[in-house]
C-alpha cells in the first residue's frame, strides 16, 4: 500500500495529537471505532464563547491514513464555527490526502470523530 505524500507528511509529523479535559464544559469528545479494522480514534474540540473551535486533539490508534485524516481535520476545524466544522466531509478528507478506495473508512472514521465531538459538546451545553 503506497502512501501519499500528504498522508506521510501527516503521520510523520501528526499535528494536535494530545488530550483535552473531557469533562471540562467547554470540550467536546468524539471516540469513534471502525468495524472494518478496530481501528479507533478520539478526537475532541475546545469551544469558545462565540461558538469557535479554539482547540483541537486527538489521538489515534490505527493506520497510517486513520491519523493522517484525524490530524488533517484537527487542522482544519480551528477557527471554523460548529456548523462550519460540521460540514466537514469525509471526501474532503479522502480527497486531499489521495486516499485509495480501500482508505476511505479511515476518512469515514475522522468525519465520525469530528461530528461525535461536536454532539457532545452540544449535548453539555443542554445541560
Ligand atoms: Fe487497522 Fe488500519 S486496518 S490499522
Ligand atoms: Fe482502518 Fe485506516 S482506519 S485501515
Amino acid at each position: 500500500m503506497a502512501y501519499s505524500e500528504k498522508v506521510i507528511d501527516h503521520y510523520e509529523h501528526p499535528r494536535n495529537v494530545g488530550t483535552l479535559d473531557k469533562d471540562a464544559q467547554d470540550v467536546g469528545t468524539g471516540m469513534v471505532g471502525a468495524p472494518a479494522c478496530g481501528d479507533v480514534m478520539r478526537l475532541q474540540i475546545k469551544v469558545n464563547d462565540e461558538g469557535v473551535i479554539e482547540d483541537a486533539k486527538f489521538k489515534t490508534y490505527g493506520c497510517g491514513s486513520a491519523i493522517a485524516s484525524s490530524s488533517l481535520v484537527t487542522e482544519w476545524v480551528k477557527g471554523k464555527t460548529l456548523d462550519e466544522a460540521s460540514a466537514i466531509t469525509n471526501a474532503a478528507i479522502a480527497d486531499e490526502l489521495a486516499l485509495p478506495p480501500v482508505k476511505i473508512h479511515c476518512s469515514i472514521l475522522a468525519e465520525d470523530a469530528i461530528k461525535a465531538a461536536i454532539a457532545d459538546y452540544r449535548a453539555k451545553q443542554d445541560k
